[in-house]
Parts: C-alpha cells; structure tokens; sequence
C-alpha cells in the first residue's frame, strides 16, 4: 500500500488538498494528513467544508504541534509527501531548513531521505525572495508544482480545472491515473 504524507497549508486553494485526499482514498492509499492554522481559517473562507470532513478522509490526522509524529523521523518510510496548497510561509521554512513544526520537519526529512516531495505552491504575483526560495527548494530536490490550469484540455468548472492538476499531481506520485493527456496535434498548425 501507498503511505502518502499530504500537508494543507493556509494558501489560497485549498480544494487542491481536499480534492487530492478524496482521490487518494479511492486509490486507496494510507494518507498521513497535517493540517496548518492558517489552513482551518482559508478553508472556512473558501469552502463549505469542515475539518472533521477533511479528517475523515485520513488514515491519520496531524497538528503542526504533533514534533514528535513518526512523520518527523527519516525512519517512517512512505511514497512521497503533497503540500496543497503551500504558502510562502511554509515553503520558505522549508528552503532555509526552519523545522520548527511538523509540516516543515516532515517535508525537511522527505528531502534528506531523497524522497518525492511536491509543492503546490501558491502565491501571484511573486517577488525575487519568493523566486529564490523556490529555486533553492528546487536544487534540493523539491518538485515546484504550482497550481497552473492547463487551458489546452478546455475546462468547463472549476472542478475540471482542479481535477487535472491533481491527476498531474497523482502521476508524479506514481499512480496509475487517467486523464486527459496532451497528444500532439495532428498537423503543424503555424
Ligand atoms: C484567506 C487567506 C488566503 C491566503 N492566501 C495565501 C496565498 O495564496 N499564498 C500564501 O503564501 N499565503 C496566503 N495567505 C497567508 C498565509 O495563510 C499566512 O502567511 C500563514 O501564516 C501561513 O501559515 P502556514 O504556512 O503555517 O499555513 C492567506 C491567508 C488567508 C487568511
């Protein structure tokens, strides 16, 4: 069985996470979910659902206080670890190693073990420190994934344009998922 570590943080967006944990438990993945503060309150902002919804979904819930959770130890081996969405805050922690919660010890302990870790990083427009920050995470080995909508796939909803991010977001996992996929175009059109 997949073990997947999935983080929300307080960033706009927060129906990326909630869409990525109902897809997980139909995969049928062990999910190992921390949730921020600042999350709770973008959450009851956006949407109309509750952290006892976003629980359930879990195998195993998480508070940032939680610093003595298996998921701090390198120990805990799992398939790789989701922030969605991730705020500047959090990814800056992140990049300089600041550790002091459990979100950002988890992610520091995915990138020394080598394991996958992707960011959905969310934030426009964004300044040079942010830039750096993230190019920082990316030479340690982060997967810098911010929520982009893909128009090629013409989307109808929202829901089509969450949808095919979390498939993305599935297939880095390395999930066996189905979506629309660019083919090429049938004839050179410039
Ligand atoms: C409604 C709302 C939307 C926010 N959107 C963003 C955002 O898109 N990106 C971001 O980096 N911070 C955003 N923030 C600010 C973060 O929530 C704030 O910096 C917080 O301290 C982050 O803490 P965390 O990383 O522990 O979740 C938003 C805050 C609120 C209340």
């Amino acid at each position: 069985m997949e073990k997947i570590v999935l983080a929300m943080t307080g960033a706009s967006g927060q129906v990326y996470g909630i869409r990525l944990l109902e897809e997980l438990k139909k995969l049928g993945s062990e999910v190992h979910l921390i949730v921020s503060k600042p999350a709770i309150l973008t959450l009851k902002t956006e949407t109309d659902v509750d952290l006892d919804y976003i629980k359930s979904l879990a195998d195993h819930f998480y508070t940032p206080k939680d610093i003595g959770a298996r998921l701090a130890s390198g120990s805990f081996r799992h398939n790789g670890m989701v922030i969605a969405p991730c705020t500047i805050n959090t990814a800056s922690s992140i990049a300089y190693g600041i550790a002091d919660n459990l979100i950002a010890r988890a992610a520091d302990v995915t990138l020394k073990e080598k394991r996958k870790l992707i960011l959905l990083v969310r934030e426009t427009p964004l300044h040079e420190g942010h830039l750096s920050t993230l190019l920082r995470l990316s030479r340690l080995g982060a997967i810098i994934m911010p929520p982009v909508p893909a128009f090629y796939i013409r989307p109808r909803t929202i829901d089509d344009i969450v949808a095919h991010t979390v498939s993305r977001v599935l297939d880095l996992l390395g999930f066996e998922v189905e979506f629309s996929r660019w083919d090429g175009l049938d004839s050179i059109q410039i």
